[in-house]
């Protein structure tokens, strides 16, 4: 059974691509398939994941056919290329590029549907399939939330992070409302999180207060190795000894995710 995950915050800059991409490296690492969606036109995903590019991105999958003005259905095949040589086997991306921006202002009926309509048929071949959303509550992130079975959200512990929690809270609400009745809330995961700073703990507490048994027990630290790699796009399981702790936390993390016996 294929299990989609939508992972997102309003704000930008918490992690989100970071821990999707060490997800599915942890998750390929114990032999499952992976397809990891970039939503954001930044492209950070893809360019870590450093897939070949084909002639199609999520750009073109997500346009409409002008003969019908409907996505084609099964599209996002022709877009889907393995992850480059620094990520384990078994990792495919759906790449995007900076065009993808053009595909917020798309404004026919049925707008909201266009990423699910091009996977289907799709996605059964993977065990895992990870949507990294961009940093906004439009309408590529209703397209991905549209198309996951569950919803996730990474925080970092500040105000704005929490800030963003509460706006992307609202439009999975509206998506669940509107769109995808079926889409589960599944936890919110603070990222960066440094227990022994006043701040960071101040906005933990915050964050907990405000949304109970939603907050994932476990926390991600703050760890430098991770921000060397995504300097040099691998996944943190490459830094060997220096990433043990958090390679270790995000493999837990990504079993949580995708219900994987540890
Ligand atoms: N747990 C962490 N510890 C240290 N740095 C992190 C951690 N998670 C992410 N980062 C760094 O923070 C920056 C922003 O992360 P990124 O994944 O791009 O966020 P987003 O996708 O939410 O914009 C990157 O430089 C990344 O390496
Ligand atoms: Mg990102």
């Amino acid at each position: 059974m294929t299990k989609t995950v939508a992972i997102g915050n309003q704000k930008g800059g918490v992690g989100k691509t970071t821990t999707t991409v060490n997800i599915a490296a942890a998750l390929a690492a114990r032999g499952l398939r992976v397809l990891v969606g970039d939503l954001d036109p930044q492209c950070n995903t893809t360019s870590t994941l450093a897939p070949e590019l084909g002639p199609y991105t999520l750009a073109e999958v997500l346009d409409v056919d002008p003969s019908t003005r409907e996505v084609v259905p099964g599209s996002a095949a022709a877009a889907i290329a393995p992850a480059g040589e620094n990520w384990p086997t078994g990792i495919d991306v759906l790449p995007a590029s900076p065009v993808l921006s053009v595909r917020e202002q798309d404004t026919w009926d049925g707008r909201e549907y266009r990423l699910r309509r091009a996977c289907e048929g799709v996605l059964e071949p993977y065990d895992a399939v990870l949507w990294d959303l961009p940093p906004n509550i439009g309408q590529l992130t209703v397209n991905g939330l549209t198309a996951a079975d569950e919803a996730w959200i990474v925080t970092d512990p500040t105000r704005y992070g929490l800030d963003g929690v509460a706006l992307i809270m609202g439009a999975i609400e509206r998506v669940q409302r509107y769109h995808h009745p079926d889409l589960t809330l599944g936890q919110i995961v603070i990222n960066m999180h440094e227990p022994d700073r006043q701040e960071p703990k101040f906005r933990a507490a915050e964050i907990r207060e405000r949304y109970g048994d939603l907050v994932l027990d476990q926390t991600l630290a703050r760890a430098e190795v991770l921000r060397k790699a995504s300097g040099a796009a691998a996944p943190v399981t490459a830094y060997g000894a220096e990433g043990r702790v958090p390679a270790a936390a995000l493999d837990q993390l990504a079993c949580t995710m995708f219900e994987v016996a540890a």
